[in-house]
Formats: structure tokens, sequence, C-alpha cells
């Protein structure tokens, strides 16, 4: 029940000095309201109890597990919040200047070396704020290169087909086109498909790996040396790097350009759009072109630098700054040999949880997995009429989050499932009990799970239309 619709004429949350009275000494006539405002009106107590009650409808990784495939929903330690929040943080001004700034400035100087060494880059930037802001920025620098050479005819990415959405939107809004290459049975790209594509026209390929089917691309340095041979470039969507760090990198495995995603591989809590941080890495012969300001140390003192060559800037001062100190807090908590830790135990339940599941539903990739896996519901689609998504809203009736459905697109009925390393094995054979009880109530009575959920406050919405239209005002507004 939306707040308007509990107000009762006459109830007040506040008692305090008049609006009007304040308002005639302060605004100038023009500035004020002909009429009071529609408002609800309700005591402080129903406010509360409004709130509270909203609060405890959303779903949290703080309130159960979350298997959203492909978004790396860990656990964010609290202390990196506490950190985040002491005032030196909060307080400062973020065009301050650099006297003012030096211990932030600090911080985005070592973190962009730490990072640079974790997965092999050159150099790295901070200042992206999301991953796909982080593939623009680095798609930029893609084409700056190209322009710098005068080779202005590269104009074509190359995306598989397997490959998260925001690859090829953001390749086509730094202006390339996109042209799709095929993945094999067992998930790994195509190589002849990829010799096919690459031309004189290409300036690249934007990849995962591990994919978005959760498999390592065994073939990642032919891959890329036939994209270096045709003279484009290698651009990594570290989305996915919660899998490798500490094991493999980036540098190594002859990517040019890639981003990561602090607010999944660095425990940065997201959802719900945001705040998030995407930093970008870069090979040396692309360091030049990085977005300004840059930091560097001189005489025991921080500075920003702006280069002539960069892209120039794509963000207000220094991005989301407070998400960049919480990651920062966790590589420190936990250092080079916990990141890899991370990792091994990432990978470990997704094996895990994949072997227990697939008598469950189909695996249609067959190979062991890195830290996700991909099943299909198609089979029990076909005999029994239940979906993927009719699965996802029977697990939230559980207390489960769903996880991610229909993506990637290369799988029928998909139903991605990303574990973390932060759920213990009590969690995750509780989820198996779980798959096991959903998927039988299901079979015996599909009507019923056509229709789930039935604990939350909204059933059936059509979620395309929610997402493309959102209604987000009260119709007496
Ligand atoms: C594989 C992959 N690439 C890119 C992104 C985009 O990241 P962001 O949501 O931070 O823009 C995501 C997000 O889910 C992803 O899973």
């Amino acid at each position: 029940m939306l707040l308007f619709e509990k107000s009762v004429s006459g109830r007040r949350a506040y008692s305090g000095p008049i609006a009007e009275k304040f308002s005639s000494k302060y605004a100038p006539a023009f500035l004020l309201r002909k009429n009071n405002p529609a408002l609800p009106e309700i005591s402080e107590l129903d406010l509360l109890r409004h709130f509270t009650g909203l609060s405890a409808e959303n779903f949290g990784v703080d309130s159960g597990f979350y298997p959203l495939g492909s978004c790396t929903m860990k656990y964010n330690p609290k202390i990196t919040e506490k950190i985040a929040r002491l005032a030196d943080f909060t307080d400062t001004h973020p065009l301050a200047g650099s006297e003012a700034l030096q211990g932030i400035m600090q911080i985005y100087h070592d973190f962009s070396l730490f990072l640079s060494e974790l997965f092999g880059m050159a150099a790295f930037t901070l200042l992206p704020c999301a991953g796909a802001h982080g593939e623009y920025t680095g798609l930029k620098i893609i084409k700056k290169y190209f322009e710098k050479k005068g080779d202005d005819k590269r104009t074509v990415m190359l995306v598989p087909d397997s490959a998260h959405g925001t690859n090829p939107s953001s390749a086509h809004i730094a202006g390339f086109s996109i042209q799709q290459i095929k993945s094999k049975e067992n998930g790994e790209i195509d190589l002849e498909d990829l010799k096919q594509h690459c031309s004189s026209d290409t300036a690249g390929i934007m990849l995962t790996n591990p994919n978005t089917l959760g498999i390592f691309e065994s073939s990642i340095l032919e891959i890329a040396e036939i994209v270096h041979k045709a003279g484009g470039l290698l651009y990594y969507d570290g989305a996915n790097a919660n899998a490798i760090m500490g094991k493999a990198r980036i540098g190594d495995m002859g990517f040019d350009v890639c981003h990561l995603n602090l607010h999944k591989t660095f425990s940065t809590p997201h959802g719900m759009g945001g705040p998030g941080s995407g930093p970008v890495g870069v090979s040396a012969a692309l360091k030049d072109f990085l977005p300004n300001p840059g930091i560097i140390k001189k005489n025991g003192k921080f500075h920003f630098t702006d280069n002539k060559q960069s892209i120039g800037h794509v963000h207000y001062a220094l991005g989301n700054a407070l998400v960049v100190v919480k990651a920062w807090y966790y590589a420190r908590l936990l250092g080079k040999n916990g990141l890899k830790n991370v990792s091994e135990i990432a990978v470990l339940n997704a094996n895990w949880l994949a072997k227990k599941l697939c008598s469950l539903l189909e695996k249609p990739v067959k190979n062991s997995v890195l830290h996700e896996f991909v099943l299909s519901a198609r089979a029990l689609k076909e005999s029994h009429g239940i979906s993927a998504y009719n699965i996802a809203k029977m697990l939230l009736d559980k207390n489960m989050h769903a996880p991610t459905i229909y993506f990637p697109l290369i799988v029928k009925e998909a139903i991605m499932i990303e574990p973390t390393e932060t759920e213990s094995l009590t969690t995750l054979k509780n989820f198996v009990r779980i798959m096991h009880e959903v998927i039988d109530e299901a079979k015996k009575n599909p009507e019923h799970a056509q229709h789930a959920p039935y604990n939350y406050s909204v059933q059936g919405i059509d979620e395309a239309l929610a997402a493309r239209k959102p209604v987000t005002c009260f119709k007496n507004i």
C-alpha cells in the first residue's frame, strides 16, 4: 500500500515551524506555492512502519542467498563500509584541489598500481563509474589509438554471441559497428568464424574470460594472435574477474584494454543501479590515452596530470571515490594471496554446485566451469510447461534470490548460477535441497508453479513493460 493511500486528513509526523512563515520570510514571492503540496498525512509511527516494511521487502545479499550469475553478489564486509564513512573521506569536497586531497590521491595511486600488477596491465584509471562506463572508456581509448595511427578504416568490433548485452551496446555508442562471432558447442569461441571475420576493418574483439557460460577460453593465446595479426586489439570485459584473481593475468592472456567491476569482484555493494566503479586497465602502448586526470607521485607528493593525448574526461572529479575506497580496503584486507584464495573458493563452490544440480536440470555445456555455470530448463518446459522464469519465481517464495535467467542468449531457457566464495557449504546444500523441492513441486502442480511468486506484494508483472515504461509517480500528483 502506498503512503498516499495510508493518508488520513490531519495526521502529522512532524511538528515544528510552519512552512508558510518561513517561506514568506526567506523566499521571493514569485517562488511561493499557491497551494499546499499534495503530501500524504501520516503519523510518525505509521511513517516509520511504512519504510521499515518497504526495506524488509527488498532482497539483498544480507538477507539471503543471491546466486545471480554474472553479477558476483558476494558478501560486502561491513568494515569497508565503516572505512568509507570516515569523515576524512565523506567531508572532502571532490574539487578541493590536490593539497587537500593527498590521502584519497594516494589510495587512487596505490590501488591502480596494485590492480596493474594483479592483472598484468601497464596502468589503470579508476575514474569510470560502472562496467559499461569502463567499456565505453576502453573503447574510446581503442578508437583514439587507431586515430593516432591514422588507421581510420578500423571501425568493426567483434563480439561473441555469448557476450553480455553491454558489450555490443558500448561498442555501438563508442562509434563501432558490431560483428558477431559464433560459439562452438563446447561454449568456446569458434576460431574459424573468428578468422573469417578478421580483416583490415577490424578494430578489435571484446571478450570476457571465463565467458558468460563460466568457461575459460582455452584458445585465448591463439585468439589474441589471430586478432593482433589482423591489426586489431583485444578488450577484456572483467565482470568475471572473480574467477581469475592471482591465477591468470589479463595482460598475459594478450589483452590490450580491460575493465574491472569493483562493485562485483572487489566486494562493494551494488544492485538497483549503482553506485559502481569500472576501472580501466591498458597496455603500455595505450597508456597516454587514459582519461584525465591522471595521478602521479613526485617528490613524495601526489599531483593531478592532464595528458594531451588523453581521450579527455569521463567523469566529474574522481568518479565514485567511496566505492574505490571500499574496494581498496577490501584488497588490503585480503592481500594478493587472499584474493587468489577468493577465486579458488569461488571456482570450487561453482563446480560443487554444478555437479549437484546437473542431474536435476540439463547443463548444455559439459566442460567443467570456473566461477559460474549455466543450466537449462528447456526439457522441463517441453515436458511440463515449466520455464526458467517459473523456477526463478518459485525460488523467491523459498527466500532465495533468483539466479540470472535467459542469459546468455545462446542457451535456451538459461538459468545462470554464481554462488561466489562467500557462501558456506551449508548454504549451498540448502540451495540444492530447495532446487529439488521447487522442481518436484513444479512437476506435480505446473499450474501453481506458473503463477509464482505467492509471497510478494505483486505477482505476474510484465517485467519488460516495467523496465521500458516505468510508472514512478502516484496518480494524484
Ligand atoms: C559480463 C558483464 N559485462 C559487463 C557488465 C556491465 O557492468 P555494469 O552493470 O557495472 O555496467 C555486466 C553486468 O552485469 C556483466 O555481467
